[in-house]
């Protein structure tokens, strides 16, 4: 597939660009588009004649300034076709992978992990840290609690949802799993309790193991949270921590609702208890839907106390590791001792970037949520047409679906599908206590096309296991 920008297009992207000298402002404007997916990997740049008209300048500068991307592996001449954009590094390494086929030969479908590429935008976020990073370069740069640029951004980011929220309640951390363990490692010690969501997040489930705690299960199923069970094992179990993902939860693609916010807050405020919310995933909401008050905002109005986990990792880039605790003041010393035996700060380029990005996240968060929003509705159509006798309900926001099997085969199926080509993980992987055989988890993060020829080929894998009988069991390592 070959796409084409015009030369009009062209000109309103690059709009006033850096005329000291005027070829080399407009290759870096192009470079800069290409570099963030503004401008799609693999387009057809207009020809030397049309940008020359478009932008009236002379033709040597748009001639010069093509030469200058080409050098910079931004873009390739194909004879008698025009000039192209490329990213150094191949189409595997192009920001906007949905409008981009894979054509690196990976025969690989990944739905393993659950996290999508960067939107349009991140890439020009860096672009500007780089810009602020040699005011920073006099100093230290040692950061243990965070930037306050970025702390001020993310406490701003909590008064708008409704929770009030000073800098200081916020200390930044390289993601939301890094997050946890810090948390585990300042509340709890060898043979506390800690009640975690089955199925659940399997990697927070290992970060809140690491002080040899005892995690209880709190089960889930696919219609939501057992709130009467949950306070039952709260009540039996007094546990330290209570670890649970209130928004879009990771497998179910649950959205704990208000009113069941307050109910599960009074539990933990009557055996208080600390809740350890993780809202790693709450800004993926895909239908416009107003969305439910922070969890520790009921936490705190039922007299109770919440430690919330955040990060950037789902909302805009994995890529930019930089997550974050915001927790009462009164933990914030304890909390910042436990991080200093684990790290000292997170670095601040991606700091800056941050920063950048959450002051401000409207436009790209809109253009990640439209795009996840077209692929959650492909993997669904897809699944549905192809496997119908999978039940699944479709969720209103986050990155997977979590589909129930007519028979208890999920691991075997995960094999077969693997030798197939398609990766995804079954159900038994988010359950530390085993079970969960007739689920499995398809994310929605890979490119329309490739979730289509993913469904397609996990219903061969289906068929042909229905056919055999044969099981088999696999281990894999998850991370997102
Ligand atoms: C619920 C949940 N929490 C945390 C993480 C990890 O986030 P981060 O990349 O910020 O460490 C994930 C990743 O899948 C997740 O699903």
């Amino acid at each position: 597939m070959t796409r084409y920008i015009s030369a009009t297009a062209v000109a309103t992207l690059v709009d006033d660009f850096d005329r000291s000298p005027a070829y080399a402002g407009l290759a870096e404007a192009l470079r800069a588009l290409i570099a963030d997916g503004r401008i799609a990997h693999g387009a057809r740049l207009p020809s030397e004649r049309e940008l020359t008209d478009a932008l009236a300048v002379s033709r040597t500068t748009v001639t010069r300034a093509y030469a200058a991307l080409r050098d910079r592996g931004y873009a390739e001449a194909r004879r008698g076709a025009g000039t192209f954009t490329r990213v150094p590094g191949g189409p595997s390494r192009a920001p906007d992978r949905v409008l981009t086929p894979r054509t690196d030969g990976s025969a690989l479908i990944d739905l393993n992990c659950a996290a999508a590429p960067a939107p349009p935008g991140v890439g020009a976020a860096y672009e500007s840290a780089m810009a602020e990073l040699p005011g920073y370069l006099v100093d230290h740069g040692y950061y243990p609690v965070g930037l306050p640029e970025l702390q001020r951004a993310i406490a701003a980011s909590y008064v708008a949802r409704g929770l009030p929220t000073d800098p200081d309640q916020i200390m930044v951390t390289p993601g939301a799993l890094a997050a946890t363990a810090v948390v585990a490692s300042a509340m709890t010690g060898p043979g506390d309790r800690i009640v975690a969501e089955v199925p659940g997040y399997p990697n927070a489930a290992g970060a809140l193991g690491v002080r040899s705690t005892r995690l209880v299960g709190a089960s889930l199923d696919v219609d939501g949270w057992d709130l009467a069970g949950i306070a039952a094992t709260i009540r039996q179990s007094a546990p330290r921590l209570v670890h649970t993902i209130p928004d879009f939860q990771n497998p179910t693609g649950n959205l704990m609702l208000d009113d069941q916010r307050e109910e599960y807050a009074a539990a933990l405020a009557s055996a208080r208890t600390v809740a350890l919310v993780d809202e790693a995933h709450q800004a993926l909401a895909l239908e416009d839907q107003r969305m439910p008050l922070p969890m520790a905002a009921h936490v705190e109005a039922a007299g109770g106390e919440a430690i919330t986990v955040g990060s950037t990792s789902k909302m805009l880039w994995g890529g930019l590791r930089v997550g974050w605790i915001r927790a009462p003041h009164a933990r914030m010393d304890a909390l910042t001792q436990a991080r200093l035996t684990l790290d000292l700060g997170v670095p601040v380029f991606e700091q800056l970037v941050a920063a950048h990005l959450l002051r401000d996240p409207a436009d790209i968060l809109a253009a990640h949520r439209e795009r996840l929003r077209r692929q959650r509705d492909v993997l669904v159509a897809a699944v549905a047409r192809e496997l119908p006798e999978w039940r699944f309900r479709t969720p209103a926001g986050g990155l997977a679906l979590w589909c129930e099997l007519p028979r208890a085969e999920a691991s075997s199926l995960a094999l077969e599908a693997e030798s197939r080509g398609v990766v995804f993980a079954p159900g038994p992987v988010f359950s530390a206590e085993g079970g969960y055989e007739r689920f499995v988890r398809i994310p929605w993060t890979r490119p329309a096309d490739e979730l289509e020829q993913a469904v397609s080929t996990i219903a061969e894998a289906w068929s042909s296991e229905q056919a055999s009988g044969t099981r088999r069991t696999p281990e894999r390592v998850m991370v997102a």
